[in-house]
């Protein structure tokens, strides 16, 4: 079995999974409460909530699977990108355990853990196919060859999609993160009844940040009244960030010629979404969003390191 670790941003999370993908225990602790009141996360409280909870976030992962470190072959750890204060707890406690007990570790990228979701049972998706990953710290189309890796054929040029509900659910006054709420009154509203942009960027590329600044005009023009028109600006606002992931995703189709497209990342929970894209693969909504059973799977498909290679392992906050 396999022991995966994650803590990139602001979820404390521990995993059990089987060499044939198999979940056997899949336990996160969400920080989100913590951080509402700042209406983001703030890096420091995050590593220290991290270093409070990850060893009973182990722990729970090993009772949830009936298991004991006896059990575990394996650990794979997200090395980056995330928060480096938040990423250096998962990094030092799966050094830790794996010096312990003398087992190999992998690093995983956090990116390519999202992408290993689709490789958990039961989706199981075997390559090619094209991969939109929508997140709240990213937003990436990726051409998937295996299940090792994967190319970079367009990213944001500013914000993430998920970043972009956020502060547009910040700026409609709903609480943090906003992307399912935005969603949720978005059911109520005319996705027709403000035009908001979708930026024109070449390539396979996306930018979010034009939305983001008409919806505060749009907001700041009609004063008393955006209150009354909340639903309509929601529903607008997330038509034109979903027209855009759609558009481009399906560009990117047709530039790679692949028959079949995959959707990971917290973003990928969007209604407006999933039905402009149907057909689309997805992973159960519980690994959409961060979570360890991901980055246990992408490390059945990484080298790993031997002791003592990995004491030397660092964390790193952007993609090389
Ligand atoms: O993958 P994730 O858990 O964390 C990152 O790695 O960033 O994604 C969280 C993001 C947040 O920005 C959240 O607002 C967004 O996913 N999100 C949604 C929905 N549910 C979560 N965005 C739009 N519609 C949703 N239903
Ligand atoms: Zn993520």
């Amino acid at each position: 079995m396999i022991l995966g670790l994650e803590t990139s941003c602001d979820e404390t999370a521990a995993a059990l999974v089987t060499e044939d993908g198999e979940i056997r225990s899949n336990v996160v602790a969400s920080q989100a409460d913590l951080h509402a009141r700042f209406g983001g996360v703030v890096p420091e409280v995050a590593s220290r909530r991290h270093l409070e909870l990850i060893s009973p976030v182990i722990r729970g992962a090993l009772d949830e699977a009936g298991a004991s470190l006896d059990d575990v072959d394996r650990i794979a750890v997200t090395s980056g990108p995330g928060l480096i204060g938040a990423l250096l707890v998962g990094l030092s406690a799966a050094k830790a355990l794996a010096w312990a007990r003398r087992l190999p570790l992998v690093p995983v990228d956090h990116l390519h853990g999202h992408v290993a979701s689709l490789y958990l049972q039961p989706t199981d998706l075997e390559p090619p196919f094209l991969c939109l990953l929508a997140s709240g710290g990213h937003t990436l189309l990726l051409d998937v060859r295996d299940r090792s890796g994967y190319a970079v054929l367009g990213r944001t040029l500013d914000d993430a999609a998920g970043e972009a509900f956020d502060k547009g659910a910040r700026l409609l006054g709903l609480g943090y993160p906003g992307g399912a709420q935005i969603d949720r009154l978005a059911r109520q509203g005319d996705p027709e009844a403000f035009a908001f942009p979708v930026a024109r960027v070449p390539g396979l590329d996306f930018s979010f940040s034009g939305v983001k600044t008409a919806l505060l005009y749009t907001v700041r023009d009609l004063g008393e009244e955006a209150e009354s028109r909340r639903a309509d600006l929601a529903a607008s606002y997330q038509h034109a960030i979903v027209r855009a992931l759609a558009q481009r995703t399906l560009a990117a189709v047709r530039q790679t010629g692949h028959d079949r497209i995959a959707v990971v990342g917290g973003v990928a929970a969007n209604s407006e979404l999933r039905a402009a894209l149907q057909g689309a693969s997805l992973a159960p909504l519980e690994l959409c969003t961060d979570n360890a059973a991901m980055i246990a799977s992408a490390g059945r498909y990484r080298e790993p390191l031997a002791y003592p290679r990995y004491l030397g392992l660092d964390a790193y906050a952007a993609s090389p």
